[in-house]
């Protein structure tokens, strides 16, 4: 297979039975991506901030906007690393309990450091959550990483109850007036900023193939209507740099 194939489905492309080393494959990989964030972890937050500028934290915000729009009781923060999105629904929605759950045990250190209370190891395709048990799931720059999208999202489905809320925070293609200045940034300067900042460039170096093969706008919104969601609706930020996706379970008690 030459190129990175179409993504959109959430089907797997690849043979699993041979080696493969696309871009996308390598950041869907679950041990390349444990080991990729256990080796950035203890730089991860510093490095998020300076390579967006900052802007990231309100990306964050505009999720726990939303969610104390419609505050929920119980929500689960999937693949929630360093707990910063954690913590910005919990600071929102204070009379909410907040489950941050992630694979990789070194980048959730951080997240207890800073006092999230309620934090388990999980693999976000086989979550070891009772079916409907949350009212929210919030998953931020972490589906993009997940194996199988469309499973993980299915997954998703499954712990939240009916009438439930999904918010998926992600990369995203951003506005054509902006995508060639990104691309550079991407795939020049990142890299390079991340390296120095973390150590760890090789990481880095993959993250703009990831961010360019991963459905984004009407192709996200279309991949989880088709995995136990209805009405998913695409808000981009910061010219499309990054997406909010909100959707709802369908089959609230009227
Ligand atoms: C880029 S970090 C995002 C952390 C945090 N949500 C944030 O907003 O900064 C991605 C996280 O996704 C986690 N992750 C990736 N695939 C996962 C999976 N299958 N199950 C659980 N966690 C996963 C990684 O371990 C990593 O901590």
């Amino acid at each position: 297979m030459g190129g990175l194939g179409d993504f959109s489905s959430g089907e797997n492309i690849c043979d699993p039975g041979r080696p493969c080393h696309s871009v996308a494959c390598r950041m869907q990989d679950p041990n390349f991506v444990q080991r990729a964030f256990a080796a950035i972890a203890p730089r991860y937050v510093l490095a998020n901030h300076v390579l967006s500028g900052g802007i990231d934290v309100l990306w964050r915000r505009r999720v726990a906007a939303l969610a104390r729009a419609q505050p929920p009781g119980r929500v689960l923060d999937l693949a929630t690393g360093s707990g910063d999105l954690a913590a910005a629904v919990a600071g929102a929605c204070p009379g909410a309990l907040v489950v941050g759950a992630d694979f990789c045990a070194p980048m959730m250190a951080h997240a207890q450091r800073r006092g999230l209370p309620h934090l388990v190891v999980a693999d976000g395709m086989a979550l070891p959550f009772a079916d409907g048990a949350f009212d929210l799931v919030t998953v931020g720059f972490g589906l993009r990483n997940m194996a199988d999208y469309g499973g993980a999202v299915r997954e998703m489905a499954r712990v939240l109850r009916p009438g439930g809320r999904l918010m998926v925070l992600d990369f995203s293609q951003p506005a054509p007036w902006l995508r060639g200045a990104y691309k550079w940034y991407l795939h020049r300067v990142l890299p390079a900023v991340a390296g120095l900042l973390t150590g760890e460039r090789g990481a880095y170096e993959y993250l703009g193939g990831s961010i360019e093969s991963f459905p984004s706008g009407s192709a996200m919104t279309a991949l989880i209507d088709a995995h136990g969601f209805q009405a998913a609706r695409c808000f981009p930020l910061t010219g499309g740099i990054a997406s909010l996706y909100v959707a709802e379970k369908p089959g609230a008690p009227n």
